[in-house]
């Protein structure tokens, strides 16, 4: 059998991923779930929000169903810590960004499918001035690991560092004037090797799944070296493994404008870390949101890989005696995975139950129902997590 590293986290994290630990068991898939700590209250009581037994299992059993966590500012986290763990430096670190980085998680995959009947898809006028609801099927390839988000930035660099840039003549023409005090850089660095894995990953999902387009989406006319090098290895890819696939070179910009005019023109997209995280958050809006964005994190070459809702741990419903937010994300998380396990035959058959689920709509959590969500939601109509669960279950 089996065995899945279920971590919870905080907040909406424990309610979600409990109702989607339900929604597995009825559809019969047969697992040993063990417990992984992640989150705040590990960082309060042990200076730690990723323990290593939680590593540990993971690297063991390779396969995490994950909630959300909680992450507040530095000078919270350091008060928030337990007294006897005050004086010992530590410095919190998001236990998300950690997992990618110990396991090298770089593929993360968003993909964002419309469901017929959820009146929160994106709706549009026509040329007639008709209702126009394209529907969706998206599927985002964000590099993971690098670029923007890599963590290699510096405020008032090193003497050095500065020296060194001042010998790139941008640099000196455009920013040698300002006191080194006065800069902040960022940088945005590319591999070879991670850009490879992730265009490999999105050619390959489209290949598996007969999507007829690659777009990649990001900026090479002017991010001329990590952009540009993405689009090249994108073109000599496609040339040579992939030539019944089209590859598609849209600007990040004009993406997300195009992105409410035709979606549905789309298949799979591909970008760098940054330009993957916002055009992934485009795309989800338009097929209802938080409550319905699913995400995954894997290491093609580990087989590690860690399946979690796209949302955070809102922590403002989460001590609500009645929880209120939608399981679906988490849901689509888990089918995520067990396509990923290569249990094709369950993960359709939950995806066929929330489809009829949504499409009769007598089963609405408050976000599909447009409330402000508040605990008396589900005195107005709203269903309530476990409610929304049961449904799905009816459905099985
Ligand atoms: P959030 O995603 O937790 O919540 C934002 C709002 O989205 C909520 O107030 C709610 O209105 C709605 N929402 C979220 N999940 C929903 C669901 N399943 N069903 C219906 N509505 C839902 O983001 P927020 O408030 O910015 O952050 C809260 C905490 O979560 C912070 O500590 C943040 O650092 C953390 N966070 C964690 C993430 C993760 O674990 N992957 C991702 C984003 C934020
Ligand atoms: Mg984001």
């Amino acid at each position: 059998m089996r065995t899945i590293v279920a971590m919870p986290g905080d907040g909406i994290g424990k309610v979600v991923l409990d109702e989607t630990i339900r929604v597995l068991e009825a559809a019969g898939f047969n697992a040993n779930y063990v417990n992984g700590d992640i989150g705040w209250d590990f960082w309060c009581k042990e200076g730690e929000a990723l323990p290593q037994r939680t590593i540990d299992l993971l690297e063991k059993h390779k396969i995490g169903l994950f909630g959300a966590i909680t992450s507040k500012p530095k000078d919270e986290a350091f008060d928030e810590l337990a007294p006897e763990l005050k004086d010992k430096g530590l410095v919190y670190a998001s236990p998300i960004v950690r997992l990618r980085q110990h396991f090298n998680l770089d593929i993360c995959i968003r993909p964002c499918k419309s469901y017929i009947g959820n009146p929160l898809n994106f709706i549009r006028r026509g040329a007639q001035g008709e209702i126009e609801e394209p529907m969706v099927d998206v599927a985002i390839f964000r590099q993971n690991t690098e670029g923007l988000y890599g963590g290699v930035e510096w405020s008032n660099p090193p003497q050095e560092l500065h020296d060194q840039f001042m010998k790139h003549p941008r640099f000196k023409e455009n920013f040698g004037a300002t006191p080194k005090e006065e800069v902040s850089i960022s940088t945005r660095i590319f591999t070879k090797k991670a850009t490879e894995r992730i265009l490999r990953a999105a050619f390959e999902h489209a290949k598996q799944y007969g999507y007829k387009s690659v777009t990649l989406a990001e900026k090479p006319n002017v991010i001329r070296e990590t952009s540009g090098m993405m689009y090249k290895m994108a073109l000599q890819m496609q040339k040579n493994d992939y030539p019944e696939i089209e590859l598609w070179n849209t600007n990040i910009d004009a993406q997300m404008m195009w992105l409410t005019k035709n979606p549905e023109t789309y298949g799979v997209i591909v970008a760098g870390n940054m330009f993957g995280d916002i055009v992934s958050d485009g795309f989800a809006g338009l097929i209802g949101g938080l409550g319905f964005a699913c995400s995954a994190q894997m290491n093609p070459e580990s087989g590690i890989a860690v399946f979690e809702p796209t949302h955070g741990s809102a922590p403002k419903y989460a001590d609500y005696d009645v929880s209120i937010v939608n399981p679906i994300a988490m849901v689509e998380s888990a089918c995520m995975m067990l396509d990923h396990i290569k249990e094709f035959e369950i993960s359709k058959r939950i995806r066929k139950a929330v489809t009829e689920v949504i499409s009769e709509g007598q089963v609405q959590t408050y976000d599909m129902k447009k409330m402000t969500g508040r605990a008396d939601v589900i005195f107005k109509g709203a269903a309530s997590t476990q409610q929304m669960a049961d449904a799905i279950i009816a459905k099985l």
